[in-house]
């Protein structure tokens, strides 16, 4: 609902980085049981965010869903959609990144600096087509690409600007195969809820690369702007 997308942690509210916080009760769920702390934080952004992407497509089984780098969010939806019984193409600078994800179930791999027309690639592994979901969180230096590499009908899950927030990009593609661009901001309370539901179901563990505790957070920050050294989610522990 509207008044839950303007409570946000970090955005219109204060972060979480302290050691008391004060917060809705509402804004609350349980957690799947086979989860700690560290891997059930990943669970309110990532992991609602994921989710999302996989509803708002009908990923099912045959579905070709698309992800961008091995981050946080790509790494969940992974999870999912594999969860859901979907193809999965994955990309990365990094090869051995790419076995990382293999390893979770990725079926092709595309390293984006060896191959930088990976839209092309994407169109290759599927018979010309396309994905039926590209979860864009590259921004500006992915978004064509990503038009590119949709199947007519498909969604463009917009969600990410890693590389900057604007593009300019060639409408005909999304008129031509009718695509969904389908923006999103996290989700809501209920998203979250569903997202446990699904992630408890499906026996996920979500990936943790590193655990930081929360005196290192300048550390932690400075690992997370260098890029690309982490693989799934960074987290801060609840220690001091
Ligand atoms: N709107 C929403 O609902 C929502 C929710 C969560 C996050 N986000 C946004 O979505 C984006 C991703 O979030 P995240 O938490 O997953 O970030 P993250 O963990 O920092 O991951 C970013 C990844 O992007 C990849 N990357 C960098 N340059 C790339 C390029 N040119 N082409 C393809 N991939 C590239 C890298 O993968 P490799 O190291 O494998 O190359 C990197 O690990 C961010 O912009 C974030 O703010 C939006």
């Amino acid at each position: 609902r509207p008044y839950e997308r303007r409570q946000r942690r970090g955005i219109a509210l204060p972060g979480s980085l302290a050691e008391y916080v004060p917060r809705p009760v509402n804004s609350a769920g349980p957690g799947p049981a086979q989860l700690s702390f560290a891997a059930a934080s990943t669970l309110p952004i990532a992991g609602t965010t994921a989710w999302n992407a996989i509803r708002a497509a009908d990923v099912g089984p045959g579905s070709v869903v698309v992800l961008l780098g091995t981050g946080g969010v790509s790494i969940f939806t992974l999870q999912l959609a594999k969860a859901a019984g979907a193809t999965v193409i994955i990309t990365s600078s990094s090869d051995e990144k790419l076995e990382r994800a293999k390893a979770l179930g990725a079926d092709h791999l595309i390293n984006y600096r060896a191959t930088p027309d990976w839209d092309g690639k994407v169109l290759e592994l599927t018979d010309g087509l396309g994905a039926d979901l590209v979860v864009e969180t590259g921004g500006t230096a992915t978004f064509a690409r990503a038009i590119n590499a949709t199947a007519p009908g498909g969604t463009l899950f917009t969600i990410g600007f890693v590389t900057g927030a604007e593009a300019t990009i060639n409408l005909l593609p999304i008129i031509i195969k009718a695509l969904k661009v389908v923006g999103n901001n996290t989700g809501s309370v209920s998203d979250l809820r569903d997202a446990i539901r699904a992630i408890g179901a499906a026996r996920i563990d979500p990936v943790v690369d590193k655990v930081f505790s929360q005196n290192e957070a300048a550390e932690a920050y400075a690992h997370m702007a260098a890029g690309g050294l982490h693989f799934g989610k960074l987290v801060f522990g609840l220690e001091w």
